[in-house]
């Protein structure tokens, strides 16, 4: 069993950094960390010193990042994963600092999300410099596509201290690794990608101000503000460039007793079950994992389901230097 203590980082490639990062800091309000690589923008919300790396080249998610305990839990993890049919790669010492973890280690999810386990992520004790007063609290959770949210849910489930916090039938699994309701989701989506990355604001209001604020800037607004009766959070998703979708929410449900936490499963197509003050709803746009030239997912022949695909093969690189764009705009 691999105890994740928290999620780290979203990495993901832009075609045109500039934008990406005029639109993650006046309109989203994070904080750009003071340069360090010429490609890599960091982009900060809260003791991390990211959550959100933008990284020139082909638009599209690099990856997503979870914390283990330290570096012992992090070479556990890395035998375990091996030794149930997992390629993994240890990131090199660049990578590591381009990341601002100790070391990390890389892999993909049965349906081709690229992972990242970290040690020792930086933390800045400085408060956050935000570009504009969004309310942000900190990085929420990140939210993954897979084609079958049940499997996905075994493939959590049984290699890490992910429960199920709610279903939403066969369209959503909300995931928790904490008392916080969900710091992962998992949506229906025919290819793998990130659904969307969300940051907690601090009150009902910033959500609000936020609303206003977004579509005074032509920003698209994906879906609310309205509230999730699964989390009870107050939500609002807007959509940022390169497919990539954001959501800013307040009031999310912590689960104390872990024990007593039975889960509920709710109808997707039931008036209520996605916006219970009955607001439109949609399928956001999600931004698809990169195709990946590296080695990495279950190997062939392993205890994986039958019905999952191992991923390609080929020479070990983390960073998005192929060729294939995969951004999309799906929405359903
Ligand atoms: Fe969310």
């Amino acid at each position: 069993m691999i105890t994740l203590t928290d999620i780290a980082y979203v990495r993901s490639g832009v075609a045109d950094i500039e934008t990406a990062v005029r639109f993650a800091t006046d309109i989203v309000g994070l904080e750009l960390a003071t340069p360090s690589e010429a490609w890599v923008a960091h982009l900060r919300a809260d003791h991390r010193h990211h959550c959100l790396a933008l990284v020139q080249g082909p638009s599209g998610v690099i990856s997503s990042g979870f914390a283990v305990a330290g570096p012992d839990e992090l070479a556990a993890a890395e035998t375990e994963l091996e030794r149930t049919g997992f390629r993994v790669r240890r990131g090199d010492l660049a990578e590591a600092r381009s990341r601002r973890v100790r070391e990390f280690i890389a892999f993909d999810d049965p349906f081709g999300n690229r992972l990242e386990l970290v040690s020792q992520q930086e933390t800045i004790s400085r408060p956050v410099a935000f570009t504009r007063p969004a309310g942000i609290t900190e990085f929420g959770h990140l939210c993954l596509d897979a084609p079958d949210v049940h499997e996905a849910y075994r493939f959590w489930n049984t290699r890490f201290n992910a429960r199920v916090s709610d279903w939403l039938g066969d369209a959503a699994c909300l995931i928790r690794i904490d008392p916080v309701h969900h710091k992962l989701a998992v949506f229906r989506g025919e290819r793998p990608g990130l659904c969307h990355m969300n940051f907690q604001v601090a009150t009902i209001d910033d959500v609000f101000r936020n609303w206003h604020f977004l579509v005074e800037h032509g920003v698209e607004i994906e879906m609310g503000p309205g509230r999730h009766p699964q989390s009870t959070a107050i939500f609002l998703y807007f959509l940022g460039p390169e497919g990539f979708t954001y959501e800013y929410s307040f009031g999310v449900r912590r689960i104390e007793d872990d024990a007593a936490w039975q889960p509920r499963t709710f109808d997707p197509d039931e008036p209520g079950s996605i916006d219970m003050w009955l607001g439109p709803v949609r399928r956001v746009s999600s931004q698809l994992q990169l195709a990946s030239p590296e080695p990495a997912g279950p190997e062939p022949a392993t205890s994986q389901p039958a019905s999952t695909q191992p991923a390609s093969t080929g020479p070990a690189r983390l960073e998005p230097a192929s060729t294939e764009s995969v951004t999309t705009g799906r929405t359903a």
